[in-house]
């Protein structure tokens, strides 16, 4: 894709697609990689009567320790970001409980949830550029799953952006939907946008399967599609084939 915006159009034509079906069950990422889709979904809400009535949705991850209404938890990104522009049940959103004073349990019970509830029909994925998946920081099982994690520094630095630039007020600790568990969705769509992610995306997509570079478990799933920009595409060695499939598609195949 030649820019963010299209990517996001593209990410937001899957779950538009994805809603036809009765039982939908979004995966939903927080982060900056899915803004455009989101705000995508929400133009097609407002101006062309996209509806998400009845469609259940599931977060990736919460940070440990923030109170639920800390304006930089994920269940208040994800409702400042999306839910609240769209017909989503408030009450269909679910987010693991960061605050839980069981915080082991609580990721025991979010994982039964999302299989209770599963399969996700489309989870929407960042990637960092680190090459974790959700908060499955390198070195991950890749059958994880949903568990506390420790993140890097790397990664507190990154998102310190969300924190008013202050490292330190970054969580330590995440509830993170396991690899296994976010494997289990039936279709993932990774969205990444500018050469800060070029390396992550070549080592998902070409390097080998690996817990050093969590994302490369999609390489064991029958259904993912990866959508990013030039940029982010820079380091892909078959980007010439990926052009070609992508613009010589047959109808049925679809994304
Ligand atoms: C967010 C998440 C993370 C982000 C990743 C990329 O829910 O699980 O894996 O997707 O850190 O973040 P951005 O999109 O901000 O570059």
């Amino acid at each position: 894709m030649p820019t963010e915006v299209d990517t996001g159009r593209v990410v937001a034509d899957i779950v538009t697609a994805s809603m036809s079906s009765p039982s939908c069950v979004l995966g939903l990422a927080t982060g900056s990689s899915p803004l455009t889709a989101y705000r995508e979904l929400a133009r097609r809400h407002r101006h062309e009567g996209l509806s998400f009535a009845g469609v259940r949705a599931f977060l990736l991850d919460e940070y440990v320790g923030l109170p639920p209404d800390h304006p930089e938890s994920y269940a208040q990104v994800i409702r400042r970001e999306f839910v609240d522009h769209v017909d989503l049940d408030p009450a269909q959103v679910h987010v693991p409980d960061g605050a839980a004073d069981d915080v082991l349990a609580e990721a025991r019970r979010y994982d039964e949830a999302i299989a209770a509830a599963g399969p996700v029909t489309v989870q929407i994925l960042g990637i960092g550029v680190n090459g974790h998946l959700g908060f499955n920081e390198p070195g991950s099982s890749l059958a994880s799953r949903t568990r506390i994690k420790t993140l890097t520094a790397e990664t507190r630095r990154d998102n310190a952006r969300f924190f008013g630039g202050v490292e330190d007020d970054v969580p330590h600790h995440v509830i993170t939907q396991g690899l296994a568990t976010i494997g289990q969705a039936q279709h993932l769509v990774l969205a990444a946008s500018g050469g800060h992610k070029a390396a992550a995306i070549a080592a998902a997509v070409e390097g080998p399967v690996s817990s050093s570079c969590p994302a490369s478990v999609f390489q064991l799933h029958p259904h993912v599609t990866v959508v990013v920009d030039e940029e982010a595409a820079a380091d892909l060695q078959r980007a010439d084939y990926y052009r070609y499939v992508a613009t010589h598609k047959l109808p049925q195949q679809g994304y």
